[in-house]
């Protein structure tokens, strides 16, 4: 093992020996290297007359680059979009998120957390999770409803084993005893268990309510209290977009952070859907723990065992993609210009339940609970959903996205307000032509 290593778990195992057990072999090998990086950090301080250290160009001083590329990139200097950010991610983001992630997250005021670490968006985070905290066999606790790529990332690149309860109870609200029952059964053999919560939810469009959370918040410290160790991931991915009173408008991980030893909370969010930015992959790891003694020491080796993992995969992210999203956070407008995307969705939301309420739709679907997010999902009836997929395809020209035999995701977040009636009557009468 690299000495760099041997340091972090020395400091993660003093202050909470659970959270050491934790990691994965992966996990506990990782380091952030020293090497090149450290002494072009240190040449950046101190050599003002040559500096040949990094692997980038610069002329006259300047950092080197392509006009015609330079040309496209409005209001950045070349040093903040061309240059490589560190494996981290540039700090000012970095410190911005996290006091936005404070704001959004008022219980979070009393709790000490991490930095984010800067991933390649959402889908590089639980990857970088996978690789850090999941050993093989380890159980990743599901709903039976989840984003697929999730059986990538966990079961078909990484070494998990992805186990799944029933989502919703007979009253359509949030399982938690078939939450309860799964972590139960299928984390004996390891001891530790992986919890992944999604809300607001991909596919079905579900955020837990306030209840549910407590409920939720409450079975986990507990489980952790009893011996178990406990990795909460919390995937929120499309955090903020909350069209209901009663559901919870705070991230889960600010309900549970810090309140067992045996608990770790790792919160992965980012710019790509909350900002409508997706392709310029910018999203964040954050940890919640609790520790013995100087916090900020074991949060500053995970995040450098989380950068070092990052540096070992893609490198960096994108400074261009960075330095956008910090501007935007910084700009006076942000707050309003997001307020006013929400409208927009909140609206499309609150049309579809309306729409849906017409009893006409009754014969051929069931609604799955919705509230939140980017999605909603109806259960088909009588008629197959990849038949159904295909038919409104060629037929009308719909897109819509089949889950399973039964299950059809409608991305409401493209579809104008106005629209969402005839989209629904259009899948009807698809239904209905299909029927047998
Ligand atoms: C639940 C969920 N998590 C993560 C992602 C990936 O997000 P990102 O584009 O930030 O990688 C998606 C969808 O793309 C998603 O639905």
């Amino acid at each position: 093992m690299n000495p760099l290593a041997k340091e972090l778990n020395e400091i993660i195992l003093n202050a909470n020996p659970h959270i050491y057990d934790m990691l994965s072999d992966t996990g506990k090998n990782l380091y952030f290297p020293k090497g090149i990086l450290t002494q072009s950090a240190e040449a950046k301080e101190k050599a003002d007359k040559y500096n040949a250290t990094v692997g980038m160009a610069t002329e006259k001083g300047q950092t080197m680059h392509l006009p015609s590329i330079m040309n496209k990139i409005c209001g950045l200097a070349p040093e903040e979009s061309l240059t490589y950010a560190p494996s981290f991610g540039i700090m000012p983001l970095r410190k911005a998120w996290k006091e936005a992630m404070m704001k959004k997250n008022p219980s979070l005021n009393d709790k000490v957390i991490s930095l984010p670490v800067v991933t390649n968006a959402i889908t590089h985070g639980l990857r970088v999770i996978a690789d850090l905290w999941v050993d093989e066999g380890d159980a990743i606790i599901l709903p039976d409803k989840i984003w697929g790529n999730y059986n990538m990332i966990f079961e078909t690149l990484g070494t998990g084993r992805i186990c799944k309860y029933q989502m919703f109870d007979k009253d359509g609200g949030f399982n938690v005893p078939a939450l309860k029952k799964c972590i139960q059964t299928e984390s004996i053999k390891n001891s530790k268990a992986i919890v992944l919560l999604n809300f607001p939810n991909n596919p079905t469009g579900y955020s837990i309510t306030k209840e549910e959370g407590a409920e939720i918040a409450v079975l986990l410290t507990g489980l952790a209290n009893d011996g178990l160790n406990i990795i909460a991931v919390t995937d929120d991915a499309y955090f903020g977009l909350f069209y209901e009173d009663e559901v919870l408008k705070e991230s889960i991980f600010a309900q549970m952070t810090g309140k067992e030893p045996r608990l770790l909370t790792i919160k992965l969010d980012g710019a790509t859907k909350e900002d409508y930015v997706w392709g310029l992959r910018v999203g964040f790891i954050t940890y919640g723990a609790s520790i013995e003694g100087n916090a900020s020491l074991v949060y500053d080796a995970l995040e450098r065992k989380t950068a070092g993992c990052v540096r070992g995969s893609i490198s960096s992210v994108s400074h261009l993609s960075q330095s956008i999203v910090l501007r935007s956070l910084e700009s006076d407008s942000y707050i309003a210009e997001k307020a006013e995307k929400f409208g927009i969705m909140k609206r499309r939301a609150l049309e579809l339940k309306q729409v849906l309420l017409d009893p006409k739709y009754d014969d051929a679907w069931e609604v799955y609970p919705f509230n939140s997010g980017y999605f909603m999902c109806i259960k088909l009836k009588y008629v197959n959903a990849e038949h159904l997929r295909v038919h409104l395809l060629d037929k009308y020209g719909t897109g819509l996205i089949a889950i399973g035999d039964t299950d059809l995701r409608i991305a409401f977040s493209c579809i104008e307000e106005d629209d969402i009636r005839q989209l629904f009557d259009t899948i009807l009468a698809g239904a209905k032509e299909l029927r047998i």
